[in-house]
């Protein structure tokens, strides 16, 4: 596995593995990888030649007061596992780089950004856009793959690779949880033991949710008022928001007749978490 920092020095090792024909997989991650990143990785490896993962804390998908300087960080770590995931070149551009003096242009997007973590974090898809539009553009590559647990992420970032004619096929990873259900994520690693039991109301909520609709019960309203109490029940948990919506739109659904995202941002302590799962009736 190789190492790449220059934005410059990566643009050339995919310029070389194209002309050689290879199928570049980009996974673009933030780091403190887990088994959800590997898994993505893994992927990777099966669908294309060279698999590169970027790991680069994005400034700009921050907002004031969120996590950015906490972010947790391991590179010696991450190099590890990424390589025994199967990785090939592991980018990992400096701020400057990304965002040298001056930098002023970003890509937004208006309905898919109106629903759930968009109004919380305002800006944060913004953010999110624009630097995997860059990594886009550094990595060239004909694969990137994304994980559902950001089920909005991956929904904004297929609509933008159609609207922008991206030459980019995006494929999706399953959320990949710890044994008793939370789905994992670098933040878990911020929470107290005592946290840790209560982040586990995320998973439940959303089981509980489905057992419900199974029982008959399809109103979004009384399943989310269900998930309210299940999760304020946990020492520590403030929800942030419980949505019940239709998958492709994100527009609230009322009545779940059919396949629906129930999804839910949870601060547990000062970590804030997000989990979302399928309801299908
Ligand atoms: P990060 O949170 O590091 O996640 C990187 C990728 O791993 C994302 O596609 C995310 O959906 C996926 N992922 C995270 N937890 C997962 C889990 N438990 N199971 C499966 N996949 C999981 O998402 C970001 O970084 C950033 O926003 C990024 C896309 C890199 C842009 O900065």
């Amino acid at each position: 596995m190789e190492i790449i920092k220059s934005v410059k020095e990566m643009q050339r090792w995919s310029g070389l593995c194209r002309k050689q024909e290879q199928t570049i997989v980009l996974v673009p991650t933030m780091g403190y990888l887990h088994e959800g990143h590997l898994s993505l990785m893994r992927e990777g490896k099966r669908l294309g030649d060279k698999v590169v993962v970027s790991i680069f804390v994005n400034p700009t998908q921050f907002g004031p007061g969120e996590d950015l300087s906490t972010y947790p960080r391991d590179l010696k770590r991450d190099f590890h596992l990424a390589e025994s995931a199967g990785a090939d070149i592991i980018f990992t551009p400096n701020e400057w780089d990304v965002y040298p003096k001056g930098f002023d242009t970003y890509i937004d997007q208006e309905k898919l950004t109106l629903h759930l973590c968009g109004l919380s974090r305002p800006g944060h898809f913004k953010g999110v856009m624009t630097v995997v539009t860059k990594l886009f553009h550094m990595v060239a590559p004909q694969i990137a793959i994304f994980g559902e647990k950001d089920y909005q992420q991956l929904a904004i970032i297929r609509r933008m690779v159609k609207d922008l004619n991206f030459d980019i096929e995006i494929k999706s990873g399953q959320t990949v949880r710890e044994p008793d259900g939370l789905a994992m994520s670098s933040r878990n690693v911020k929470l107290s033991s005592e946290q840790r039991k209560s982040a586990l109301a995320l998973y439940q909520s959303l089981q509980q949710a489905q057992t419900h609709l199974l029982d008959g019960e399809t109103r979004s309203g009384q399943l989310i008022e269900e998930a309210t109490s299940l999760i304020l029940s946990y020492p520590g948990t403030a929800i942030d928001y419980i949505h019940v919506c239709d998958p492709d739109s994100l527009e609230d659904i009322i009545t779940v007749d059919r396949p629906a995202l129930m999804a839910l941002a949870v601060k547990v302590g000062a970590v804030r978490l997000i989990d979302n799962k399928i309801l299908t009736p």
